[in-house]
């Protein structure tokens, strides 16, 4: 059976170029709460950073097959999911992940390492979460291209609207280069504060953008903004460094409920399809009116010009070469949607939230 059709596991990326906006935390926790609901999860730790491991009390010291191995090697993947909690399996990140960038350079299949391990153990998990990087490059890409879905997670802020439009474009370049596969499922909101103007002009713009985007055949056409945002929680901040899941620390915590939901709302779709493209697009007015709009229809950059827009750190530099692609691919590609905010309305905006509105 084609693994790309397979009824397996789903098998989400959490992915944000930005820094620092809730991917490890949401990754983790939604992981255990799945857990903790009674499906097998499988979360890998694709940041050299190793932050999900810790999270899960794994460190450096730890003995296991990294993900670093079965990039190296994926017929190492067998024994290499480490059970963390009951239903909770690890596969672990170390600091040494950086150097597979490097290591891997010349190798043509380097962007589908991840993919072919986690295919030969998908059937022991309902669900597969992998962590990625706050950078494009070749981990990141191997997340993206070893997933069905992105989950892409952010805060709520005017700046970080901007990301995501380019976040969507580089999900689409991968789409087109990499994994026809690839679909937005969502957003979650991470760090919360539903009282300021600010973050609730920030939903409505996402959801208005979302809804405009149901005709048109891009890879976030089902996109949905997943309910409820995360509340901003010191307890979710404070868990990692007792190596424990919110839901070991402070299950009574507003962060243990919000990620049970989101977790239930991901369970409740499970096997459920993306809907179907249709062929008109009547997203632009709608678009516009939401402050986002798709700029000029253009033709796709290849990924490497992507992460060239948004250059990697040291440790994930690194993307598929226009020019090394077996498919072809690049040459003669389908137009690109931009997305950008409309910054006059937002400027405005952000001065009145700051002035308290
Ligand atoms: N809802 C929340 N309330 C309070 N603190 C939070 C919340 N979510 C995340 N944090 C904290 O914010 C910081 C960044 O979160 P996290 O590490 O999950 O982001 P990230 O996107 O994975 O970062 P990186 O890009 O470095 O991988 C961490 O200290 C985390 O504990
Ligand atoms: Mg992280």
């Amino acid at each position: 059976m084609d693994a790309r059709t397979h009824p397996g596991p789903r098998r989400i990326a959490l992915m944000n170029q930005k820094g620092g906006v809730g991917k490890t935390t949401t990754t983790v926790n939604i992981a255990a709460a799945i857990a903790e609901l009674g499906t097998p999860v499988l979360l890998v730790d694709l940041d050299p950073q190793a932050h999900a491991s810790l999270h899960l009390g794994v460190d450096d010291s730890s003995e296991a097959t990294s993900v670093y191995d079965i990039l190296l090697d994926p017929t190492e993947i067998f024994d290499a999911p480490i059970e963390v909690k009951p239903n909770l399996w690890l596969l672990r990140s170390e600091t040494d992940l950086a150097a597979a960038e490097t290591e891997l350079s010349q190798e043509t299949d380097r962007y589908a390492r991840l993919r072919e391990a986690l295919e030969a153990v998908e059937d022991r998990f309902g669900f597969v979460l992998l962590d990625c990087p706050p950078s494009l490059g070749l981990l990141t890409l191997n997340g993206l291209n070893a997933a069905q879905e992105v989950l892409i997670p952010m805060q709520a802020q005017f700046l970080a609207l901007q990301g995501v439009g380019k976040l969507l474009e580089t999900v689409q370049l991968v789409s087109q280069q990499l994994n026809p596969d690839l679909r937005v499922s969502g957003i979650v909101l991470c760090m919360f504060d539903g009282q300021t103007t600010h973050a609730q002009e920030v939903v409505a713009d996402l959801e208005a953008y979302l809804e405009s985007q149901r005709e048109t055949e891009t890879p976030w056409r089902g996109a949905k903004l997943y309910q409820p945002p995360i509340r901003r929680n010191i307890k979710l901040a404070e868990c990692p460094s007792f190596g424990q899941t919110i839901f070991e620390y402070a299950p009574w915590a507003p962060g243990a409920a919000d990620y049970r939901r989101i977790a239930e709302a991901l369970l409740a779709e499970h096997g459920g399809a993306p809907s179907e493209p249709s062929k008109d697009d009547a997203s632009a007015p709608a678009a516009v009116e939401a402050g986002i709009a798709p700029a000029e229809a253009q033709h796709a950059e290849p990924v490497e010009q992507a992460e060239a827009d948004h250059p990697a750190p040291a440790s994930d530099a690194g993307s598929p070469r226009a020019d090394e692609r077996e498919d072809g691919a690049g040459e003669d590609e389908p137009p690109t949607p931009e997305i950008r905010v409309m910054p006059a309305e937002h400027a405005a905006r952000e001065s009145d939230a700051e002035r308290g509105a």
